[in-house]
């Protein structure tokens, strides 16, 4: 588990202001982050809400391993309807999903994976899966190789 508390007491906030309907994780590694995000959106709406369909956090992950894991939390934690683990390059599953209509728009967008694509991925999710109020958290971003995410996400949401 890579998240400090000091990270869930900005994001679970994050969640209860924003009210995001769609998330989106890319990094899933074993599924800290989904789970209490997907825990939040449960808490926020209703579990029978949520499993309606309509919210959903969606946890890429390219490494088979980490995306085999997260997936049992996730049963485990009987976040199944709430969360879905995709397996495979971020950018590539992002636009496959965007394609067959699966993933439509995105609230929340939190980059949590190699800073040096974070630009790359963040602008899959521009093309269109942006609304007005979408917020962008990105973790790790003091480092120099990450000065372009700023740049790119100049006028959505915060950073
Ligand atoms: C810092 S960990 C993520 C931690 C995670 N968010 C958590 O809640 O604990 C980074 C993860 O990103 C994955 N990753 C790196 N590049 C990726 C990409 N292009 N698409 C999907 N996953 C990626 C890695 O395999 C690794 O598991």
């Amino acid at each position: 588990m890579t998240l400090a508390p000091a990270k869930r007491e900005v994001l679970v906030p994050l969640i209860a202001e924003q009210r995001p309907k769609i998330v989106v994780i890319v990094g899933a590694y074993v599924g800290y982050f989904a789970l209490m995000l997907g825990g939040a959106l449960v808490a926020l709406y209703g579990r029978e809400n949520v499993e309606l369909g309509e919210c959903k956090v969606f946890s890429f992950e390219k490494d088979p391993m980490c995306a085999a894991v997260s997936s049992s939390f996730v049963e485990l934690a009987g976040l199944k309807g709430v969360i879905d683990v995709v397996f495979g390059k971020a950018a590539v599953q992002m636009r496959r999903l965007k394609e067959e209509g699966k993933l439509e728009r995105v609230d929340v967008l939190l980059l949590d994976h190699c800073e040096k694509v974070y630009v790359e991925n963040f602008k899959v999710v521009e093309l269109g899966l942006l609304t007005e109020g979408s917020v962008i958290v990105a973790d790790n971003v003091v480092y120099s190789w990450c000065a372009g995410v700023f740049g790119v996400c100049e006028g959505w949401g915060g950073l």
